[in-house]
């Protein structure tokens, strides 16, 4: 059997590409399962520091559900996909390590919705976005209503969703549907590894003490928050690799991380 997402890793950076280019990276049964195993693997390993979930070839990042899957799925099975989505997906957004997308190509539907689970996202020049799911007589199923409204604002997510229109790569940054976008002729992946070199070589139990302390600032009210936030710095200031960042600082050198 073909993979049909590949991991690969690049230091402390995972790579996980889905590889159905012939169906235009589409979500099969199969394909949410693997991708939720990979965040199984990937959990285990407190190595990996940032995930980038990219698709192959130039086309399409994902073309969302397989289509041609979903015509012969009843109404039972299509349920328990979108609680797939939820229980394979939900890694993206919950785990350690940063997730980014790189959105290489179309990004329609659940493909979307699967770059909007992750915590990052940079785009190539040529890739389009859209939510088309109201043209088939269906919402956004894999929580694009809820994530797209928290990311870039209730009027703008309403747009997309109602009108199921596409946007380009240059729209979809003006928008803040992603935070970068890499002009033609670079490579996307060398870029989103630039990008994440001061995640990948920052203090660890730093980079997860601001990533878990923004996360929740999108799910907690704003005391509650802040009272999570102290949690956090408190992990901080105990941690040794405080303690190095201050000495370092003071010896005009880089400092040396541990994670402790
Ligand atoms: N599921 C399964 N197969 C898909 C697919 C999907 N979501 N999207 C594309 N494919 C397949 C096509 O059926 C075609 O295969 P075939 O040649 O065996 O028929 C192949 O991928 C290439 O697609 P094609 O439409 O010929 O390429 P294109 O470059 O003209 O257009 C898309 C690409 C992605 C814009 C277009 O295929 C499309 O709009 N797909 C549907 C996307 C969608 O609505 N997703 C949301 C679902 S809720």
């Amino acid at each position: 059997m073909t993979e049909l997402v590949r991991l690969e890793r690049r230091a402390k950076v995972a790579i996980a590409t889905i590889d159905r280019p012939e169906r235009m990276n589409a979500l099969s049964w199969a394909t949410v399962h693997r991708l939720g195993e990979i965040g199984r693997e990937l959990a285990s390993d407190p190595g990996v520091r940032a995930c980038i979930l990219t698709g192959s070839g130039e086309k399409a990042f994902c073309a969302g559900a397989d289509l041609k899957e979903r015509q012969g799925m009843s109404r039972s099975q299509v349920r328990e996909m979108l609680g797939a989505y939820r229980s394979e997906l939900g890694w993206l957004a919950s785990s350690d390590f940063v997730s980014v997308a790189a959105i290489n190509g179309v990004a329609l539907g659940g493909g979307l919705e699967l770059a909007l689970t992750c915590d990052l996202r940079i785009a190539a020049q040529a890739a389009s976005f859209g939510l088309p799911e109201t043209g088939l007589a269906i919402i956004p199923g894999a929580g694009g209503t809820q994530r797209i409204a928290r990311l870039i604002g209730e009027s703008r997510a309403l747009d997309l969703v109602l009108t199921g229109r596409r946007v380009d790569a240059a729209e979809a940054l003006h928008l803040g549907l992603v935070n970068r976008v890499v002009p033609s002729g670079e490579s996307l992946l060398e870029a989103a590894l630039n990008w994440l070199e001061p995640v990948a070589e920052g203090a660890p139990i730093a980079q997860r003490a601001a990533l878990s302390s923004v996360r929740a600032a999108q799910r907690l009210p704003l005391e509650q928050g802040l009272d999570f936030e102290r949690q956090a710095y408190e992990r901080c200031l105990d941690s040794a690799d405080r303690d190095e960042a201050l000495l370092a600082l003071s010896e005009k050198r880089k400092p040396r991380f541990q994670g402790k």
